[in-house]
C-alpha cells in the first residue's frame, strides 16, 4: 500500500546511479536538532471530534485516509488536499503528509487513534534525492513521528507498518471509501466488497456509508476553533474583494477582464490563505446569469454589473463563500438597483428569521416569499405571488433556480452527506455556519421579462453563524447595500 516507487520518467532521467555518487550525496549533512513543537490549537478540538465519532461506532475500527494527490496528467498532479474528514479528525492542515492514514482502533474506553504517515526516509536513501514525488530534494523534508505526535496530540507510527495493521483487520472495519481508492480497494479485495457495505438499520451493523454520513453530520455544528478559522477566511476574502475593486481599471482595460478579477482574487487567496475554497466565479454582464460561470474569459464592459462569487480557504482548509455583485463603473443604474434591492430584501428577510429552533428549510422559504412577491409585482409571473409559491407552481423559481443556503466549513458545500432530516429538514442549532445567497437572474433571451431586465444577474451571499439566540452575519463587514457598495468602489477603486 505504501508504494514509494517514483512514477516513470526513465526516458529523461539523468540521475547518476553509481555507488560513488550515492555515497557522496548521502553524506556530509548537518544533524537536525529541532525541539519538539507544542500542540497546535486545534489538537484538543480534533480529539473531541474523534471522541464523538468513536461513541457512534463502538467496537469498529475506523480508517480515515488523507488520500493522495489526484493525477492531472502523467507525473503531474493537482495540488494535494487531504480528505476533509481526515482534516477534521486530525486538525492537520496544509502541512499534511501525503498518503497519511488515521486509524481508530477499538479500546476499553472507546478508540485509540494512531496516525500513520511516511516518516523521513533519511539522507542515505535513494528517495532523498531521486524521488520527485516525495523526496526531500524535490518537495522538502517531512516531519518526524515525534514531531507530529507532539504537534497534533495523537500517537503516530510509520506508514510502513500500516499494511500489517490493515492486513489483521476483520470485517468490523469501517473506511472513508472515497479518500484513498487504492487503500479501499485493497481492503475490499481482502474482506469482500464493499467493506461493511450493509445499509444500517437498527438490526444491522453500520456500513461505510453510515460512517460517511456520521462524519458529515459531525461537522454540522462548528466548534470555537472552526468558527474562528471561518472568521479568518471571511476576513481574507474581504481583502480579496478590496483588491479586485482596486484593480477595476485593469479589469476594464483587458479583453478578458473576468480573468483579471479571478487572478487578483486568487493572488490574495494564495498570499493570505491556502488557496480559493472553490473556483472563483467572475461573471460580468449576462454571464452573471450562468450560476457557476468559472470559465471567466469574458470582457468586463463599462456599465456592467459583475457578479463575483469567491472565497479564501485558509491553511486549516476552512473556506469563506461570499458573493457580491458590483457596478464596475461605480454606480447602479435604476433597473440594476431595483433588482439588487429585491435580492437584498430577500437576503435580509432570510437572515432575520435565523435562530436556534427554526428549520433550515425556512431560511429558503422566507427568501422565496420575497423573490415571488417582487417578480409578481414586476409582472413577470403568470399568477400571483401566493399562487406561485404553491409547491406545484413555483414560477418565480425561473429567476432563481438554486437554493438559498448551504452549510459551510472545511468544504464550501459542507456536510454534504448528512441526512435530509439533518440538513434541509434539520433544526438550526447554535454553532452552525451556512450561507444565505438569494439571487435573481434574468437571462438575456428571456421573453418573460422586459428588455431592460435581460442580462442582469444579481446574487448577494453572506456567511452566517447561528448564535444562542439569533445569528451573526460573519461577512457583514463586506459592503452589501447599494449605497455601501457604491461608497466602497468610490473609496477603493477608480
Ligand atoms: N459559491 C458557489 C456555490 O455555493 O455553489
Ligand atoms: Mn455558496
Amino acid at each position: 500500500m505504501a508504494d514509494t516507487t517514483p512514477r516513470a520518467t526513465s526516458n529523461r532521467s539523468t540521475t547518476p546511479g553509481s555507488s560513488t555518487f550515492k555515497d557522496f550525496i548521502g553524506s556530509q549533512w548537518a544533524e537536525r536538532d529541532r525541539p519538539l513543537p507544542s500542540a497546535r490549537e486545534q489538537a484538543t478540538f480534533a480529539a473531541a471530534r474523534r471522541d464523538r465519532i468513536s461513541a457512534l461506532h463502538p467496537g469498529r475500527t475506523i480508517v480515515v485516509p488523507a488520500g493522495t494527490a489526484k493525477v492531472r496528467s502523467n507525473d503531474c498532479d493537482y495540488p494535494f488536499r487531504p480528505h476533509s474528514a481526515f482534516a477534521h479528525l486530525t486538525g492537520w492542515g496544509t502541512d499534511t503528509v501525503v498518503g497519511s492514514v488515521l486509524v481508530m482502533t477499538p479500546s476499553d474506553d472507546g478508540h485509540d487513534a494512531t496516525l500513520y504517515f511516511r516518516a523521513t526516509a533519511g539522507r542515505d536513501s535513494e528517495e532523498f534525492y531521486a524521488n520527485p514525488e516525495i523526496g526531500e530534494f524535490w518537495v522538502g523534508p517531512r516531519p518526524s513521528l515525534a514531531e507530529v505526535a507532539a504537534d497534533l496530540g495523537v500517537a503516530t507510527a510509520d506508514l510502513g507498518a500500516l499494511d500489517t495493521v490493515l492486513g489483521a483487520l476483520d470485517d468490523q472495519v469501517l473506511v472513508v471509501r472515497d479518500a484513498d481508492v487504492d487503500l479501499t480497494r485493497a481492503l475490499d479485495d481482502r474482506l469482500g466488497s464493499p467493506v461493511g457495505g450493509v445499509a444500517a438499520t437498527d438490526d444491522t451493523p453500520a456500513s461505510d456509508d453510515v460512517l460517511a454520513r456520521d462524519l458529515s453530520e459531525l461537522r454540522l455544528v462548528k466548534d470555537p476553533f472552526e468558527v474562528n478559522e471561518l472568521r479568518k477566511a471571511v476576513d481574507a476574502t474581504k481583502h480579496g474583494f478590496d483588491d479586485v475593486i482596486a484593480d477595476f481599471d485593469a479589469v476594464l482595460a483587458h479583453p478578458r477582464g473576468e480573468r483579471i478579477v479571478e487572478g487578483t482574487f486568487n493572488r490574495r487567496a494564495r498570499a493570505d490563505g491556502n488557496t480559493v475554497g472553490y473556483d472563483t466565479i467572475a461573471a460580468s454582464g449576462h454571464h452573471a446569469c450562468i450560476l457557476h460561470w468559472t470559465r471567466n474569459d469574458g470582457a468586463v464592459q463599462p456599465g456592467d454589473l459583475i457578479l463575483i462569487d469567491a472565497g479564501v480557504e485558509v491553511d486549516s482548509f476552512y473556506t469563506a463563500d461570499i458573493t457580491r455583485t458590483l457596478p464596475v463603473s461605480g454606480t447602479f443604474t435604476d433597473v440594476q438597483r431595483m433588482v439588487y434591492d429585491a435580492v437584498l430584501e430577500a437576503a435580509d428577510a432570510a437572515f432575520a428569521i435565523v435562530k436556534p429552533g427554526i428549520t433550515f428549510r425556512q431560511v429558503h422559504a422566507t427568501a422565496m416569499e420575497v423573490i415571488a412577491r417582487k417578480t409578481a409585482e414586476w409582472g413577470f409571473l403568470p399568477v400571483s405571488a401566493e399562487e406561485s409559491l404553491q409547491p406545484d407552481n413555483q414560477f418565480h423559481r425561473r429567476y432563481m433556480v438554486h437554493g438559498t443556503s448551504h452549510h459551510l466549513g472545511l468544504d464550501v458545500h459542507d456536510c454534504a452527506k448528512a441526512r435530509r432530516e439533518m440538513y434541509i429538514d434539520g433544526i438550526v442549532e447554535p454553532g452552525m455556519v451556512f450561507t444565505i445567497e438569494p439571487g435573481l437572474y434574468f437571462q438575456q433571451d428571456d421573453l418573460t421579462v422586459p428588455e431592460e431586465f435581460r442580462g442582469i444577474g444579481v446574487r448577494i451571499e453572506d456567511d452566517v453563524l447561528v448564535t444562542a439566540d439569533g445569528a451573526e452575519n460573519l461577512s457583514v463587514g463586506i459592503p452589501r447595500t447599494p449605497s455601501e457598495v457604491e461608497g466602497w468602489i468610490a473609496r477603493t477603486g477608480r
